[in-house]
């Protein structure tokens, strides 16, 4: 079994997990709490995306297109994953620059939540494909 690849996959999966339980969660919790109470979420939230992009986001998307999506060179599916990477970005940009507010918060947990399922369903499998073929592809 290739061991690299097999690390791979095994970060991939620890940083979803801390994604799911953690980040999206806050999200959701905070979007519920502003719809009930109507309260000014957004001294809460931005300085928590700031700690999400520069910590969590930007590390795990560096991760996934410098390591990962080379393996899987003019794949339309990754080629898709970037795009949304980009978008989610800039969903990011435009919520910290309070130019779109609870709407720009929605579409981001949604496609946050879209993104991670997609990879965990698409993503995971093709890499599982590849250590299951055993192909040494990482230098
Ligand atoms: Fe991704
Ligand atoms: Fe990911």
């Amino acid at each position: 079994m290739n061991k690299d690849l097999t690390n791979i996959l095994e970060r991939l999966l620890y940083e979803h997990k801390w994604m799911e339980r953690v980040a999206i969660k806050y999200i959701e919790e905070t979007l519920s709490y502003y719809r009930d109470k109507g309260i000014d979420y957004e001294k809460y939230i931005i300085p928590f995306l700031k700690i999400l992009e520069e910590e969590l986001l930007t590390p795990h998307y560096r991760f996934e297109e410098e390591t990962i999506f080379p393996l899987f060179p003019d794949d339309p599916f990754v080629e898709e994953l970037k795009e949304e990477h980009k978008r989610i970005e800039e969903l990011v940009n435009k919520f910290r620059a309070t130019e779109g507010g609870l709407e720009v918060l929605e579409e981001l947990s949604y496609l946050l939540n879209e993104h991670i399922d997609k990879e965990e369903a698409e993503l995971t499998a093709k890499l599982k494909k590849l250590i299951e073929d055993d192909i040494d592809l990482i230098k």
